[in-house]
């Protein structure tokens, strides 16, 4: 059955930061998207498609906002239910409440309660995609697995992977986290909509031979993404160089052990030396850029503007429960701020909702199937009521470009601001 959505309708051509913002998008206020069989057929003017199209159903949205789905390349959904929890910085807050939460995830019937939970929350935001870490039991990964599949969903994930520095009922060795690993990839990678994605937690909770052996794993899988934090606060950098002597740097951890490539996602990246710049973009990796929880737990300023004008793919990613929302509004406001409150950049709402859709698409290396409206693309939409609120209508009221419509609800918007959902041309 085809189906067309009348609205808003806003299309990426370029990436704009590497192109001016202005030369990067196409705009249609009476537009409309045709989907057939979960597939964009057609974006473009709604009175041309719907005559076009004349078997199609439509659902008529006015002038709500039509955008591809937002994509969290950075998110851990067994810390769903203790997210803002107060008062710890990142060591502190690991050992006191999210170890203790995820070992409950040992149990398959309250990891799919939580996979559930998570997948509703996040789908009720507008997110339609996300790069999930599980915990370290094999169970949480199946359960969350089998949870986006049922909804249709592209989504990410891995077991994560941890062999000393956290609680015994916590920890794997380093033959169950490639056994286990290996066994998840080959269960779920690939099917339907679903990817594997190996995740060793960060470096001063694996062995040098946990770090290696999960490098052997990913050699075997290059076409696997790999997912790890690095350099999100100083007390942890301390922690690598202790635990590390011979590295030179964070990074070069990753690297000696065969952690270092074009398909891996470094999660909050914010403390970075010159060398490890220039070695992420000699790699072609990307960062995940991850503000709520950098301001929520105390890590500091990511340089999103620098990065990205070197050309290093930058994901947005709530980071819930060390991210303090579920929104990709919320999170695209707090990206905003650190710019600003870094060094006086004003990223451009172009720039925010590209980076929440076909930014975090390519850094997933999925930009050729979702994150952008255009034929041929799947098709996961979030439909955005721009006066969702009083205060954001009041201020959309005044606005003369799509852009001054769109800002206040980046702003002031929550889940209120999401009208509809669509996953694989369906309405959830
Ligand atoms: N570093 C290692 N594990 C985590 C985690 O669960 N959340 C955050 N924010 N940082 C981490
Ligand atoms: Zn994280």
């Amino acid at each position: 059955m085809k189906k067309l959505l009348k609205g808003q309708t806003l299309r990426w051509t370029a990436n704009p930061f590497t192109i001016p913002w202005a030369d990067a998008f196409s705009h249609i206020t009476h537009g409309a998207v045709v989907v057939e069989n979960g597939t964009i057929l057609a974006v473009g003017d709604a009175d041309k498609l719907t005559a076009s199209h004349p078997d199609a159903d439509i659902t008529d949205y006015g002038d709500d906002l039509i955008l591809p789905g937002f994509v969290d390349t950075h998110v851990h959904y067994p810390q769903t239910a203790i997210v803002n929890s107060w008062g710890k910085t990142l060591v502190d807050w690991l050992n006191t409440f999210t170890f203790p939460e995820e070992m409950r995830l040992a149990d398959p019937d309250y990891a799919l309660d939580i996979a559930n939970r998570y997948l509703d929350l996040a789908l009720s935001n507008g997110v339609t995609t996300m790069c999930s870490y599980a915990t370290s039991a094999p169970e949480s990964v199946t359960a969350f697995m089998g949870a986006a599949q049922a909804r249709g969903m592209r989504a990410f994930a891995g077991k994560t992977c941890m062999d000393r520095n956290a609680p015994d009922g916590l920890t794997d060795t380093v033959l169950r986290a490639y056994d286990e690993s290996k066994s998840l990839l080959n269960a779920w990678h690939g099917v339907d909509r679903l990817s594997y994605v190996i995740t060793p937690r960060f470096a001063p909770t694996s062995t040098p031979d946990q770090l290696n052996a999960l490098g052997a794993l990913w050699a075997e899988h290059p076409d696997c993404l790999m997912q790890t934090h690095l350099s999100e606060q100083p007390q942890e950098i301390a922690w690598v160089k202790d635990l590390f002597p011979d590295a030179l740097d964070y990074l070069d951890v990753y690297e000696q052990h065969g952690l270092l490539g074009d398909r891996g996602l470094y999660g909050h990246s914010i403390h970075l030396t010159e060398r490890e710049v220039a070695s992420l973009d000699d790699a072609g990796a990307a960062i995940t850029h991850c503000p709520t929880s950098n301001t929520f737990i105390g890590s500091g300023l990511c340089d999103v503007a620098g990065l990205t004008a070197r050309g290093v793919p930058v994901g947005l990613g709530t980071d819930t429960g060390g991210g303090s929302s579920f929104s990709m509004l919320r999170t695209m406001a707090a990206t905003y701020e650190i710019a600003m409150l870094r060094d006086q950049t004003a990223l451009h709402p172009m720039q925010l909702l590209w980076s929440a859709t076909a930014g975090g698409a390519q850094a997933l290396h999925v930009d050729d199937k979702i994150g952008t409206l255009a034929a041929g693309y799947e098709a996961d939409m979030v439909i955005l009521d721009l006066s969702s609120t009083p205060a954001i209508a009041q201020r959309a009221a005044r606005a003369n470009t799509i852009w001054e419509a769109v800002f206040p609800t980046i702003m002031m918007g929550d889940d209120r601001a999401v009208r509809d959902v669509w996953v694989s041309g369906q309405k959830v």
